[in-house]
Formats: C-alpha cells, sequence, structure tokens
C-alpha cells in the first residue's frame, strides 16, 4: 500500500487537469466535430465533451439521443476508440436477452467494477457459476414457506417501526424525508429476509448502523466505478489505495466480515436446533442455503450480499415515486382507496392478489421512473444486431429502460401520463383484469433467463406497504408548485435530494 502526503495527492489531481483544460481548447477552436442525432463526436476523444456537460442528467441525456434515433439504438464513442451501445428498441432487448442470451453475459467489465463488493453473488456471475446459482435460489424463492416469512417481515416491520414514525410525524406536523425512511424500512427488510438480521434502521432515533453505513459507502463507491469517464481513473485510485478506493476497501471489509460472521453464527444457530422440528415458516434465505447443503462461507456471503442489493434500494426506489405520482393524481389515488377499503389490516395473500388496480398502479409508475434505469451486457462475439448495428466482440450493449417507458411508438401520445388503467381491462362482470405487457418492451425487471428473480416478492412488499399506509395517511410533499423532483440513477434510482413530505392522518376511508 502506498501512502501519499497531500502534495504529491494534490499534483497527481492538477495534472490530468490541467491537461484536459488545455486539450479542451485545442478541440474546441480548431477540430470540428461529426455530429449524428445531435450526438457530436470528435476524433480521438469520441463524445467526451457533451458527456461530461450532461453528467449530472446522463440518463435523461441518453434517453432524449436514442428517442430521436430512428432505429432506437444510439452508439456513443468515448475517449481512445470505447464504443457504448445503447438500445431502446425492444426486438434489440429480446435478441440481447433472449434469442442471443449466450452472446450477451455481463461480461468482464461489469465483474470487475462490482467484484469487490458483489464477489462472485449472482448479480455479477454468467456462464455454469450463474446457472447453478440460479437453480438454487429459484428453488427458494418458488417455495410457499419463504413467501409466508417475507409477509410476516413486511407486516411486522410495517405495523411496529414503519406506522408508529409516519403516526408521530402526523401529529407532531414535521417534515419527514419519505425516501429515506423508506429506504430504512427496504433495508431492515431484507437483510431479515436473507440473513435474519435485523439491522433496526428504521427506529425513530433513525441511526446510522455500522452495516448499513459500510453497505451504502460500498454501492456507492462501486457504482461511481461505473461512470468514471475511464476505468484506469478507479483501478489506480484502487492501486495507490487512495481516496473512495481507499473508503470502498474498508466498507466493503466491514460488509464481508458482517456476512462471514453472520454465516458463522447461523451454522452453530442450526446445528444447536438440527433435533428441534424448527419451522421452515420462519427461516431467512441464510439458513435455507445453508440447510441445503451449501456451507462454503465465501459462496453463501456472496450470495447473501448480492440478494441484499438487489432488495434494498429497488423497492424503496418504486415506492418514493408512486407515492410522488399520487400526490399528483388524486383520482388514481381514490381508485386505490378503493381496491383497499374492504380488506382486512393484515392482508392475506388473496387479498394482496386481488389488488388490481394498486398493481398496476405500481407498474405504470416503474415505468416512468424505473428504479434500475439501464443495464449492460458485453458482447462475447461480433454480432450483428436486428437493426442493423454491428457489434464488434466486448462492445458494451446497454438497453435503456428509461427511455423505453417513455418512448411514444411503445406507450402512445400520451406516454408522459401516468395511467394505470393501459394495464388494465375490464371483464363481463366490470371488475379490472391485470393486462401484462411484452417483458422485452417494459424490462423494468429485466426479462428472458436472468429475469429479476425478487419480482413477485417486490410486488408483495409494495402492495403491503401502499395497503398499510394509504388506508391510514395522505402523503403530502413539501415542494414548491411547479417543481418536479429530479430523477437520478446509480445502481437504482434515486428523488435527488429525498422526498420531503408531510404527513396526514386519513380518517375512515369514504
Ligand atoms: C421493484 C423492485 C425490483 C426491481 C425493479 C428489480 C429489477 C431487477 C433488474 C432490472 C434485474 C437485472 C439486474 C442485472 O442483471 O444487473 C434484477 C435482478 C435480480 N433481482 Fe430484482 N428487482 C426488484 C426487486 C428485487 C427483490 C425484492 C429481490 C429479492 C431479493 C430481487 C432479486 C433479484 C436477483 C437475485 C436478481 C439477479 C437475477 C439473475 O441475474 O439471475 N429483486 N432485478
Amino acid at each position: 500500500m502506498i501512502d501519499l502526503n497531500l502534495t504529491t495527492y494534490i499534483l497527481l489531481l492538477l495534472i490530468p487537469l490541467t491537461f484536459f483544460f488545455f486539450t479542451s481548447i485545442f478541440y474546441k477552436l480548431l477540430i470540428k466535430p461529426t455530429e449524428k442525432h445531435g450526438l457530436k463526436s470528435y476524433p480521438l476523444i469520441g463524445s467526451l465533451f457533451p458527456l461530461l456537460e450532461n453528467r449530472h442528467r446522463f440518463i435523461q441525456w441518453t434517453s432524449d439521443i436514442i428517442n430521436n434515433t430512428p432505429t432506437k439504438t444510439a452508439i456513443i464513442h468515448l475517449p481512445l476508440g470505447r464504443v457504448r451501445v445503447i438500445t431502446a428498441n425492444p426486438t434489440v432487448v429480446r435478441h440481447i436477452l433472449k434469442t442471443s442470451f449466450h452472446l450477451y453475459p455481463k461480461g468482464e467489465r461489469a465483474r470487475h467494477t462490482l467484484f469487490d463488493l458483489l464477489g462472485d453473488g449472482i448479480i455479477n456471475i454468467d456462464g455454469d457459476q450463474w446457472k447453478l446459482q440460479r437453480q438454487i435460489s429459484i428453488h427458494e424463492f418458488n417455495t410457499k414457506s419463504l413467501r409466508n416469512y417475507v409477509e410476516h417481515v413486511v407486516d411486522t416491520e410495517l405495523n411496529q417501526r414503519l406506522i408508529p414514525i409516519l403516526t408521530k410525524s402526523a401529529t407532531t406536523t414535521t417534515v419527514i424525508d419519505l425516501q429515506d425512511v423508506l429506504q430504512r424500512f427496504a433495508f431492515d427488510n431484507i437483510c431479515t429476509i436473507a440473513f435474519g438480521y435485523d439491522p433496526k434502521c428504521l427506529t425513530p432515533s433513525m441511526p446510522d448502523a455500522v452495516f448499513a453505513t459500510a453497505f451504502d459507502e460500498a454501492v456507492m463507491i462501486s457504482t461511481g466505478r461505473m461512470r468514471a469517464s475511464h476505468p484506469i481513473i478507479w483501478k489506480l485510485k484502487r492501486f495507490l489505495n487512495v481516496g473512495s478506493e481507499k473508503r470502498l476497501r474498508n466498507a466493503v471489509a466491514v460488509v464481508r466480515d458482517f456476512a462471514v460472521k453472520l454465516t458463522r453464527e447461523k451454522i452453530i444457530e442450526l446445528a444447536k436446533n438440527e433435533n428441534k422440528n424448527s419451522s421452515l415458516q420462519s427461516l431467512d434465505l441464510l439458513s435455507r442455503f445453508l440447510i441445503s447443503g451449501h456451507s462454503d462461507e465465501k459462496f453463501i456471503a456472496d450470495i447473501v450480499i448480492n440478494f441484499i442489493l438487489a432488495g434494498r434500494d429497488t423497492t424503496s426506489a418504486a415506492l418514493t415515486w408512486f407515492f410522488w405520482l399520487l400526490h399528483k393524481n388524486p383520482r388514481i389515488e381514490a381508485e386505490i382507496l378503493n381496491d383497499i377499503k374492504h380488506k382486512s389490516e393484515n392482508l392475506t395473500y388473496d387479498e394482496v392478489k386481488d389488488m388490481v388496480y394498486t398493481h398496476a398502479s405500481l407498474c405504470e409508475s416503474m415505468r416512468l421512473y424505473p428504479p434500475v434505469a439501464i443495464d449492460a451486457k458485453q458482447a462475447a462475439d461480433d454480432d450483428v444486431l436486428p437493426d442493423g448495428t454491428f457489434v464488434k466482440k466486448g462492445f458494451p450493449v446497454t438497453y435503456h429502460v428509461y427511455a423505453m417507458g417513455r418512448s411514444e411508438e411503445l406507450w402512445g401520445e400520451d406516454w408522459a401520463e401516468f395511467r394505470p388503467e393501459r394495464w388494465l381491462e375490464k371483464d363481463e362482470l366490470g371488475q379490472w383484469v391485470f393486462k401484462g405487457r411484452d417483458g422485452y418492451e417494459y424490462p423494468v425487471f429485466q426479462a428472458g433467463p436472468r429475469v429479476c428473480l425478487g419480482k413477485e416478492m417486490a410486488f408483495l412488499q409494495m402492495k403491503r406497504v401502499v395497503a398499510g399506509v394509504l388506508r391510514r395517511f395522505k402523503v403530502v410533499p413539501e415542494v414548491d408548485d411547479g417543481v418536479e423532483p429530479v430523477y437520478v440513477a446509480y445502481f437504482t434510482s434515486v428523488m435527488e435530494g429525498g422526498f420531503r413530505v408531510r404527513v396526514e392522518e386519513r380518517g375512515e376511508i369514504e
């Protein structure tokens, strides 16, 4: 490890900055860029300037570019000949996620970028390793006993933590950051489901639990690597063990030590309970993996860390935007209240299934504000996409979920409208029936062989939270008229700056 003093550190920073300053003057004054579908590209540095100019709104910028391209597939040229293919074309999405699945793995680039945190976990592997983890996990996810356990965990967290915090906020008329509250809720939930460990992040003092803080930091820095103009930047920092890479190393150590410690404790606990008929209804994923014979500590820690990442900020992101859209659309809020008003306090599985309008509203909300905005694969060989785009071996190919949700071709002229009815039709009794969309037109949960494993679990959690919150409270955002919150995408999306709201007691639903 190399220890640098401040002067060396400043020099290391100043040299590339000065170089960049003079290069940009040279380029802007002397070189004429080529332009395709509004995207400027210069020799050698490609679209570096527009990329940097739009860095803070990368998702919106790329979405506009793709939706202005006739094929809905754009090629972005990056410095030093690197190329990124981005698509919002459902035929191409089907090609990369299903028809030519074997040609579009996650690839080594993504794997290296996320390896420190995710290791060999399901989100970060390909081939036979992935197949094995998928099989093991799918088996557990399909069990009724896991579903019962998830219902129990969600209801406990809802009744004992979320509702009391919202009640307090309503009685004291304090403004809260609902995004933060929902993230804490989801983190407690997924840790309990994955590990059987409750970090208690959603308690009145809103504590910074060590594990949660380290996990947050590790995710933020790992995804920051993906956005670096060139991977050499983070690789150099990691080699020197400085700045964010030093913090990442420390955070990952905390997360991994914690996962391994819990695994060891769980092995001892399971051995003690071996003869005590402990019910599967109350078992977390970690215990289930151990019981089914997988006891390698690293393997298990990787799996569980990956599940926490997958299930943590996705549902909270979806719910944050959902409550925002409901505030702007009182008619839809009324329909949802209608969906929940005759149902029991602690919903049964069938009652949740019956919340068809709420289900459609969640789908519609995630169309406009997907929790995962973009997802990248890497071509394992040369290929030609169905729209004629040539892809060279090694090119990253990204499908742009956010752009697809905002495509006029896919959703019609009123694509900007929050209209759950586009997911519904009426049956002969006049009841709403859910009408699904092709997964390649709406890849919010990805699609094909790697489709999200937690989709059912996510809807189950979200619908329970929506019913639990809306039947008691009205959520009123604290934003000035005409101000729209900003959608920012890291690994998952967030509302920039949080979601400040007041909560009002609703009284009886009419
Ligand atoms: C609204 C909530 C959710 C959304 C929108 C969502 C979306 C996605 C997406 C887009 C992927 C593909 C990511 C990639 O390959 O890089 C994915 C994969 C995955 N999700 Fe979800 N997810 C949600 C909730 C959950 C939950 C609650 C879990 C449960 C732990 C979960 C478990 C997984 C797993 C294990 C994978 C990896 C599947 C594989 O590669 O075979 N997800 N999800």
